[in-house]
């Protein structure tokens, strides 16, 4: 097992552990476990039996009353009104300030139990326990919480840091292709936006990830949640523009999943933000051909299923590009590229380039 502690700048210590095959991690942490009076597991109704049995390996229910909540599939999770029924089961069943969630599942399970522990009794603690490729790379890890709202992602949230975040990749001997596939997304983004030394990582261990390769897979988890735990540790609040590399495609990414009705799984929306956002640095003159091509084949690398649940419809993607959190008064506005790790937010692009980034992204 690995363990990263980091400060964050309301100046808690979160320590990461991740690692394969962990057991009893409660025992690890006696002042988070013993500490707790009530424990509560949530995970997706959705999950597979072996799932709920790791998450008990790493924390047996000793004496603690352990309660279970399952939130429904995916998207389905993050909404206020499933946040609103675990409060109200948390309050039933008598939990405190010093009661402790456990969030075993993917990005959505994560970051609807973190954003019910943020505002329960106005904030009890918190472990991450990411399943997916992509929540251990990304989304269990670094304290955004959010709830979906009229169609759009992640429109209501708070940031509430996990006391403890633990990525067993053992979870992911479980995950379909397709999963494996859309965490791919989010690790080709950081093979643009990290250091050498990570691309030089997703690049070796990109197609090994896709066929389901431990050792490849737990490489790219130690890598990529290291790297976001320290951008994370220097712009907890995603205040100084550090943080916001981490978005690196997500504006068209987040249209496209949305304009999918959600049946886009998030990374391969992601996959086709960044994408986008390729294309429109090229047209844009601020990423020459050769980068283009580099970068390009990261994603032709993903081998995306055509993106027959997108609708094809422009005027759509412009209005919610434009709603956007990170656009505030812009138009729009996008992280660029100029070469790998060099980014650029750009406001206000003109729709003719916008809408050739839109046809390229979703051919
Ligand atoms: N908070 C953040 O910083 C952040 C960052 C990136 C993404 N996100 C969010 O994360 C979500 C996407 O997360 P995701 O890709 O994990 O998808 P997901 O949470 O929808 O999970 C995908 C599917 O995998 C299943 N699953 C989970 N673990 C499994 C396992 N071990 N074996 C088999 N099946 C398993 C789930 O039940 C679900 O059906 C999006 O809502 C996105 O907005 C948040």
């Amino acid at each position: 097992m690995k363990t990263f502690k980091f400060t964050v700048k309301s100046s808690k210590t979160i320590t990461a552990a991740l690692g394969r095959g962990m057991e009893n991690i409660s025992a690890g942490f006696p002042d988070l476990f013993r500490a707790a009076d009530k424990v509560c597991l949530v995970t997706s109704s959705d999950s597979p039996p072996s799932l709920r049995a790791r998450a008990l390996t790493l924390f047996p229910e000793g004496e603690k009353p352990h309660f279970y909540f399952w939130l429904p599939p995916s998207e389905k999770a993050k909404t206020l009104e499933q946040a609103g029924k675990l409060c109200a089961f948390l309050f039933d069943n008598g939990f405190s300030r010093d009661s402790l969630i456990i969030a075993a599942g993917g990005g959505a399970v994560t970051d609807l139990a973190g954003f019910a522990a943020s505002v329960y009794m106005r904030g009890i603690n918190w472990v991450s326990v990411p399943t997916t490729f992509l929540g251990q790379i990304d989304a269990g890890l670094g304290g955004k919480t959010a709830v979906n709202l009229g169609g759009a992602k992640n429109i209501a949230g708070t940031f509430h840091q996990p006391a403890l975040a633990v990525c067993d990749t053992a979870f992911l001997d479980s995950l379909p292709h397709s999963e494996l596939r859309s965490g791919a997304g989010e690790l080709v983004k950081y093979a643009m936006i990290g250091p050498a030394e990570l691309g030089r990582i997703v690049k070796k261990d990109l197609s090994k990830t896709l066929s389901g390769d431990r050792s490849a897979l737990t490489a790219c988890v130690s890598a990529c949640a290291a790297y976001k735990i320290k951008l994370v540790a220097k712009d907890e609040r995603d205040e100084t523009g550090i943080r916001e590399a981490l978005n690196f495609g997500h504006t068209a990414g987040h249209a496209f999943e949305a304009m999918s009705g959600g049946r886009l799984p998030h990374g391969e929306a992601v996959a086709r933000g960044i994408r986008f956002a390729l294309i429109a640095s090229k047209e844009a003159g601020l990423l020459n051909r050769e980068n283009f091509a580099g970068l390009n084949a990261l994603v032709d690398a993903l081998r995306l299923p055509p993106a027959a649940f997108i609708r094809h419809d422009f005027r759509k993607f412009l209005g919610l590009v434009a709603r956007d959190k990170k656009a505030r008064r812009a138009e729009n506005r996008f992280i660029l590229i100029k070469s790998r790790g060099r980014l650029y937010p750009a406001e206000n692009l003109k729709i003719e380039l916008l809408q050739k980034a839109f046809q390229g992204a979703l051919k």
